[in-house]
């Protein structure tokens, strides 16, 4: 590894000010948000918008969500009915991602939807990134600060693992409280809106005829196009519903399963959730060559760390 390059600073007054001049400038910031931390940049230049394919390695097929102020911000860029208005506002801020029909005069970098006539949007529930956005006045294209195909980062140490010397900043705001990936929603030509990932937001009691669960078969075309089954990877073989680790194996607990760390050693799925990638980092450290993770059940929270889990095995 080479030396640091990328500066942390603290996301007070001072970082949040340094932080808004860089992405004003057309530089690429880590902020930190709810879900996890995200590569931010000012979603109105192609060329900003270039480099956090580049530090990332993404390819350009898979396209970025729009993080915004508020509704009023989300519309100028998304077609935004009366309905859809009143649906974002029971979920924002927070960590739920809606994918709407892009509006032809959107001020957004062509790449950001990568030809795609929808646009995703979110407003995030951190105050740091609120802050940032609200400051810029303008809003920031951000995936998960990590370089393509990596676990997600939930602590600044996180992005500078994958990106140091990549990216102009990292804003430190402690780690991350929901700790996976935003929910994501898409507005579907009748009205419904159907889940192409789970996330923080437990809708698996959401049975409103509003709602579609949308579980995509294997082979199926891909909706959410980043949703790749080979993703999270920490770099070592993974082995999920393990109840006991091999010698070589670095073992991630949950409740009565005792591992070299736990997800949550009381079973509980938010905890487990805000620990996962934080796990995942240390397992992927270690200097054992494999990786066995406990069992989690598939239910509320579980369904979206499973669905994580299963990218990082595959
Ligand atoms: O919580 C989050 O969503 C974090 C934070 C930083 O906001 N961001 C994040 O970004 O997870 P990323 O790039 O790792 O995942 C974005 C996902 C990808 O699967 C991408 O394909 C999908 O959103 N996506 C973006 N625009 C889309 C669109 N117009 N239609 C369908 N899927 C879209
Ligand atoms: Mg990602």
């Amino acid at each position: 590894m080479s030396g640091k390059q990328t500066p942390t600073v603290p996301a007070d007054a001072a970082g949040i000010a340094r932080a808004v001049e860089v992405l004003r400038a057309g530089g690429l910031v880590a902020i930190p948000t709810e879900t996890v931390y995200g590569l931010a940049a000012r979603a109105d230049s192609e060329a900003a918008v270039a480099r956090i394919f580049e530090a990332k390695g993404r390819p350009g097929f898979n396209p970025l969500i729009v993080h915004v102020t508020g509704v009023e911000q989300a519309a100028a860029l998304a077609e935004m009915s009366p309905e859809t208005r009143h649906y974002a506002s029971q979920h924002w801020p927070g960590p739920v991602t809606l994918v709407l029909p892009r509006r032809a005069d959107a001020a957004l970098a062509p790449a950001v939807t990568a030809g795609l006539d929808t646009v995703a949007v979110r407003v995030p529930r951190h105050l740091v990134a609120q802050a940032v956005l609200a400051g810029l006045g303008v809003p920031l294209a951000a995936p998960s600060a990590n370089r393509s195909g990596f676990v997600s980062p939930t602590t600044a140490a996180h992005v500078l693992e994958t990106l140091d010397g990549r990216i102009d900043l990292v804003l430190d705001g402690g780690p991350s409280d929901a700790g996976i990936e935003s929910t994501i929603l898409k507005l579907r030509a009748d009205g419904r809106w159907e889940q192409l990932r789970p996330g923080p937001e437990d809708t698996a009691n959401w049975h409103d005829s509003h709602f579609v669960q949308g579980a995509p078969l294997p082979g199926e075309a891909i909706e959410a196009p980043g949703q790749l089954a080979s993703h999270y990877s920490p770099g070592k073989p993974v082995r999920l519903a393990a109840l006991v680790a091999a010698e070589d194996e670095f073992l991630i607990g949950f409740g009565v399963v005792e591992g070299d760390v736990t997800l949550s050693a009381g079973a509980d799925l938010a905890e487990a959730a805000r620990r996962l990638y934080a796990c995942l980092h240390q397992a992927a450290l270690s200097r054992l060559p494999r990786i066995a993770i406990a069992p989690v059940p598939e239910q509320g929270l579980g369904i979206a760390i499973n669905d994580r889990l299963r990218r990082a095995a595959a």
